[in-house]
């Protein structure tokens, strides 16, 4: 048995099946260098997932590296229990990029528990208990994240917190109410109305949503929509939290926080992911008046970690620094402008769509019929010329792509030529037919 044969039957025998992987015979990840990933066999993957919209600055970033080299010397660890300058710097730096007078944090490890801390916030603020999710969306693992989820495939279990409902996705390329924006009435933000007198008591505490859905396929709102969202919510005393899980710290382009694209301002916002590079961090960023709503004292054992924190204080640096926000945008928008290009050229991508550096295909075949099965393909193929590429929907098949923030335009383009190469190796099934 080689020693990459070792590990996976390791991987088999040990942990939890349900443990998803990506491919039919998974690579062992051995290191990482920027925007490339090395397997055990040497083998060297250009990375168009970014560990899950994670690695923002790029793998072993030099920066974070050396920081958290220097933290690891000096502290480890404390729990919330104790003051220590990392966190608090980390909560002000915060305060400072989020929009309008989001201004303190609660510090914890991942984006589950950054929602599950929001939305207890809110109803501890409201005094009310509903909460109005998305079809589509994603929130974690826990009880109450899988109770917001709205994606079949990852609320396990059956049994769910009471009093979450779901209205439809902004989803415009499968729009429930068979409409096409513009002319469409923004009828999926008008049904949240509804959705509210009929289903609920009236009294939410708060609307919780993805600027763009990430898990569910990169599905991103019409310009209109959540001000629109916003004004019915008002009317109904909810709060609005905000998932920036997957959005947050430049990804869409040009802004920090993806929901700046829409011109609205949440109450709270939620991060994990690409705040530290990798390193276990998530905070729930919220106004004054809505943090000290939460009553009764609250720790986390590892939130605030000042090693986690140095890595997210040196990831910030370093997208202000090097100006990554515009960068995600230029580069974004040659991404995007490729893959218009390979639609023109393959009719089994249905819809090109996201912002920045977070784009998606969604593959289909005749009459928009959702093709899992091609993106397999396409995923075996772009894998074997070496290039790391992510995958979403509730059908399984849209491929999401998010490199680190710091890809350049030559990498977009060879990681465009590989997707062309992919999608022709599908031969005639390429065509919708
Ligand atoms: C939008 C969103 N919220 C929350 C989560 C949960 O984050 P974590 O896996 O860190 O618990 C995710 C994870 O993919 C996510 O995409």
């Amino acid at each position: 048995m080689t020693h990459r044969e070792e590990i996976l039957k390791k991987q088999r025998d040990y942990l939890y099946p349900s443990v998803a992987t990506y491919y039919d015979d998974p690579p062992v990840m051995e290191r990482g260098q920027g925007m490339y990933l090395y397997d055990s066999e040497g083998e060297r993957y250009l990375d168009f997932f970014g560990g899950i919209l994670t690695v923002s600055v790029g793998h072993c970033n030099p920066r974070v590296t050396e920081r958290v080299t220097e933290q690891v010397k000096k502290l480890v660890h404390t729990s919330t229990l104790y003051v220590t300058e990392p966190q608090v710097l980390l909560a002000e730096r915060l305060a400072e990029i989020t929009p309008g007078g989001l201004s303190q944090t609660f510090f914890t490890n991942s984006g589950t528990e950054a929602d599950e801390t929001a939305v207890l916030t809110a109803q501890m603020f409201t005094d009310r208990q509903e909460i109005v999710a998305l079809r589509h969306s994603y929130s974690g693992r826990s009880m109450l994240a899988m109770s917001l989820t709205a994606h079949h495939n990852w609320r396990i279990g059956g049994t769910h917190i009471a009093g979450i409902k779901h209205a439809h996705s902004p989803y415009c390329y499968r729009c429930a109410f068979g409409r096409e924006y513009p002319n469409c009435d923004l009828e999926c933000a008008e049904d949240i109305e509804e959705l509210i007198q009929t289903t609920t008591s009236g009294k939410i505490a708060a609307f919780f949503a993805e600027p763009i859905q990430g898990v569910g396929g990169f599905i991103t709102p019409p310009p209109e929509y959540f001000a629109r969202v916003m004004e019915i919510i008002k009317n109904y005393g909810g709060l609005f939290i905000c998932d920036e899980v997957q959005t947050g710290f430049g990804r869409t382009g040009d802004h920090w926080f993806g929901i700046e694209h829409w011109g609205v301002q949440p109450d709270i916002i939620t991060c994990a992911k690409g705040i530290a590079n990798g390193a276990p961090m998530a905070a729930t960023v919220a106004t004054p008046e809505l943090a000290s709503a939460w009553k009764g004292k609250t720790i986390s054992t590892f939130g605030g970690n000042p090693v986690s924190s140095v890595a997210a204080l040196a990831t910030l640096d370093e997208i202000q620094e090097r100006d990554l926000l515009t960068h995600s945008r230029v580069n974004g928008d040659r991404l995007r402008s490729g893959l218009e290009a390979l639609r023109e050229k393959y009719s089994v991508i249905g819809d090109v769509r996201g912002m920045g550096l977070m784009q998606g295909i969604e593959v289909v075949r005749a009459d928009k019929v959702p093709a899992g099965d091609l993106v397999d393909r396409i995923f075996e193929q772009s894998r074997s010329k070496s290039l790391l590429i992510g995958r979403g929907g509730l059908y399984g098949n849209v491929i999401r792509i998010s490199p680190p923030l710091v890809v350049k335009s030559d990498e977009v383009d060879e990681a465009l030529e590989i997707l062309d190469g992919a999608f022709a190796s599908l031969g005639a099934d390429a065509h919708v037919g």
